[in-house]
This record gives structure tokens, C-alpha cells and sequence, in this order.
């Protein structure tokens, strides 16, 4: 079990927090930090986009895990679950992931996870960002993202959220292989569903599929229309004829 919350550094404002913890732990700070803030001004997801939250009403939250061990290979999915816990702990919601680490509640995105991980001379280290959407109505969230996005609503608040999100991080950030896989698949959005996705090796192309849960290494199994599987170690997919986005 890894210890995150101490130290605690929690902002009015910053850029984003997982900028401010890559920058303190390009400074020497320890495993455990944890950078909390109430608004960021630069918020990052994945694929390049950007995270935005309204002041207060979300927990915008970044974890260095320092250092990096082998268990970092399955962080992408560890942290998730981590969150689904945490979620679970407080509201009387049912939690799923969508591969490979969007928490979703009733079909729509709570949380998004972000994680950036370096090489340095003491064994690297990662910055696991989490952004979960605690207290926004629905009519907050931006046109484009207001029928697949929700909140845990329920009366919790952002700091009850980060406190069960640091204990349940804690537990499932070093969790043996096995459980991880184990509990991903138990908690899958994708699995039996048609999924659709960009192939970037050789030319664009658009393929499609259904989700046979994943590889012990973490990737999304796909069965193919030919018969063939397929194994997605990256990227988007896109539940077929739904307009879903991460
Ligand atoms: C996603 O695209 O789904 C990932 C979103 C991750 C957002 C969080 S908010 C806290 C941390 N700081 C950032 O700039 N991004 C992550």
C-alpha cells in the first residue's frame, strides 16, 4: 500500500495540477504528493484536450508516485478503480470503466484520468491526474459534452472525494497484476459492445468491432469481422453509432 495526501498541496488556482507536481518533482519532491487545486487554467486531458471544471465543483487532483514501479505498467487501469471505489464509498452510484480509464456513472463520464510518466536517474516517476466531476449540474458542463457527462452528485463534497480517492489510490496503485485485470473486467463498460476506432498504423482507417475485455498486459481485445482479434494498446475507441467522446 503506497501512502498519497502527504504532503498536500492544495491551490486557489494554478495551471494545471498535474503541471505544478511534474514541476515539483522535477525539484525533488516525494512520492505521496498530492496537488490539489479549485480551478485550473490550463487543465489537461487526454488526446491533447483540454479538462475544464467550474471553480470548486470538481476534484482536480494530481498523485506523484515516485518511484515508478513495475506495477506502473497497469496504472492506466489501476487508477480507475481506484476512483470507482472511492465514488462507491460515498454515493450510492454503481461505477464502470470505459478502456482505458474513463469512470463512468449510468452511461455517462464522471472522471477522466491522465497519466505521465519519466525517466530520471532514481527510478522515474508518475504523475497519475485525475479529474472527477463532483458537484456540477448537468446545465454547467459545456453544450458538446452535456448529454455524456455527469457528476457524483449525492450532497458529497470535492474534499470527502479526495480523501477516499487518496486511501483507495493507496490500495490499488500496487496491486497485483492479476486483481487488476481481474476487477477491470468485473467493472468493463465495453465488453460485448460494438466499438469503433481509428487504425493509425500505415493509413487512417476506421474499423470497427466488438470488446471481448482485455490482455494481461492491459490492452482492449477486440474480435474482428474477419474472425481476426485485434489488440489496442492506445488511443480512442468510440462505442458504434453513439457519439460518445472521452
Ligand atoms: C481525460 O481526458 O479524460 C483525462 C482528464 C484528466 C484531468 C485531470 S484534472 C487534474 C489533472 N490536471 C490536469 O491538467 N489534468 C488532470
Amino acid at each position: 500500500m503506497i501512502a498519497f495526501g502527504e504532503p498536500h498541496i492544495h491551490l486557489d488556482e494554478c495551471d494545471s495540477t498535474s503541471d505544478h507536481a511534474r514541476r515539483l518533482a522535477d525539484e525533488g519532491a516525494p512520492g505521496g504528493l498530492v496537488v490539489t487545486a479549485d480551478l485550473q487554467t490550463a487543465g489537461r486531458g487526454r488526446q491533447g484536450r483540454t479538462w475544464v471544471a467550474p471553480r470548486g465543483k470538481a476534484l482536480l487532483y494530481s498523485a506523484l508516485l515516485r518511484p515508478l514501479t513495475a506495477a506502473g505498467e497497469l496504472l492506466p487501469l489501476a487508477v480507475p478503480l481506484a476512483v470507482c471505489e472511492a465514488v462507491e464509498a460515498l454515493a450510492p452510484v454503481k461505477c464502470r470503466v470505459k478502456w482505458p480509464n474513463d469512470v463512468w456513472i449510468d452511461g455517462r463520464k464522471a472522471a477522466g484520468v491522465l497519466i505521465e510518466a519519466r525517466a530520471d536517474s532514481e527510478g522515474g516517476f508518475a504523475v497519475i491526474g485525475i479529474g472527477l466531476n463532483v458537484a456540477i449540474d448537468d446545465d454547467e458542463f459545456p453544450p458538446e459534452v452535456r448529454a455524456i457527462a455527469t457528476s457524483v452528485g449525492h450532497g458529497v463534497s470535492v474534499e470527502a472525494a479526495r480523501d477516499e480517492v487518496n486511501a483507495r489510490l493507496g490500495q490499488w496503485a500496487d496491486r497485483p497484476r492479476s486483481q487488476v485485470i481481474a476487477e477491470f473486467e468485473r467493472r468493463d463498460a465495453l465488453i460485448g459492445r460494438q466499438v469503433e476506432w481509428v487504425s493509425t498504423a500505415g493509413r487512417h482507417e476506421s474499423l470497427s468491432g466488438t470488446a471481448r475485455g482485455i490482455t494481461n498486459r492491459g490492452e482492449l481485445r477486440v474480435d474482428l469481422p474477419d474472425g481476426e482479434e485485434a489488440q489496442l494498446s492506445a488511443g480512442e475507441v468510440h462505442l458504434g453509432g453513439e457519439t460518445h467522446r472521452a
